[in-house]
């Protein structure tokens, strides 16, 4: 039986496999520049999140349909389940699919066919946050936000993902705010490869109540301090940041010593479609598959 688990950074395209992929694209009648499954694994090779960002992008292409989504969802669901994980919450990038042409009501529809019944189905309950694109424009973020108002008796909560440096938590302050109106929960990705200071921005300017990976906080010990007291968590991907190197082996990670600091850890898996460490080796360390 495997340990019981909450999932609780997870990007929903980012469960997207190979094998799943393929199979959208004939269902689209769309045709993907791999020759097959192990050509696209082989793609898997990055250098940062911004290498990354790049293939997980293009392959959204063939996300096309409510059928699309709610596949996609239930393959992750049905696999989390297997794995023991209990809870899961789930993010999703809607403007990555309304830049193509893909409503907000398919995207979401389609999700909720799979997260409305996964109690049932898979034992695992669900809660979904849409994330703004921090590489996109506020005024971006502020209509994503006007177009999901229909469906927010299903989003729990907000995020914010994408490129991290160069787009500081405060460019989002506004949508932010409205989101709060709104009574949705409010999370960011902070301190993946942007710095220490995003994360006290998240806190402070976005009032966020988890902070995603927050790796970063380790260079200001204040900042530590401060989360340990406030007791703010944080959403560590140990296998994505070696994939996405911020980290050079997981020898390296600084997980241990974060737990040691006091700090409220959780243990996640971000894309795992991508950036799981399938007899994939960095540096030292091999690691065998999850
Ligand atoms: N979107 C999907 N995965 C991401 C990550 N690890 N960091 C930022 N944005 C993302
Ligand atoms: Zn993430």
């Amino acid at each position: 039986m495997p340990v019981p688990k909450a999932e609780l950074h997870l990007h929903i395209e980012g469960t997207l496999e190979p094998e799943l992929a393929f199979g959208l694209a004939a269902r689209n009648g769309l045709t993907l520049p791999w020759t097959g499954t192990e050509a696209l694994r082989e793609a898997y090779r990055f250098q940062d999140l911004q290498s990354f960002l790049d293939l997980y992008y293009a392959l959204m292409a063939v996300l096309r349909t409510e059928q699309d989504f709610e596949d996609l969802a239930d393959a992750y669901l049905a696999r989390a389940a297997a794995q023991g994980v209990r809870h899961a919450e789930i993010f999703f990038d809607p403007q990555a699919h309304l830049a193509r042409g893909v409503a907000m009501d398919t995207v979401v529809d389609g999700l909720w066919r799979a997260l409305g019944r996964s109690e049932e189905r898979h034992g695992v309950s669900t809660r979904l946050i849409m994330c703004f694109l921090r590489d996109e424009s506020a005024a971006s973020a502020l209509a994503t936000l006007e177009a999901a108002r229909p469906h927010l008796d299903r989003i729990t909560g907000v995020g914010l993902d994408s490129a991290e440096v160069g787009h500081p938590p405060s460019k989002f302050r506004e949508v932010y705010q409205a989101a709060a109106a709104l009574g949705l929960r409010r999370v960011a990705h902070a301190g993946e490869e942007g710095p220490p200071e995003y994360i006290t921005e998240a806190l402070d300017v976005l009032g966020v109540e988890r902070v995603d990976h927050g790796l970063r906080c380790v260079e200001d010990p204040a900042l530590v301090r401060r989360l340990v007291r406030e007791r703010i968590p944080l959403t560590v991907c140990p296998l994505s940041n070696v994939r996405l190197r911020v980290v050079d082996t997981l020898a390296d990670h600084p997980l241990p010593a974060m737990l040691d600091a006091g700090l409220m850890c959780t243990v996640n898996s971000d894309d795992p479609a991508y950036l799981a460490l399938f007899s994939y080796s960095y540096g030292q360390v091999a690691c065998s598959p999850v």
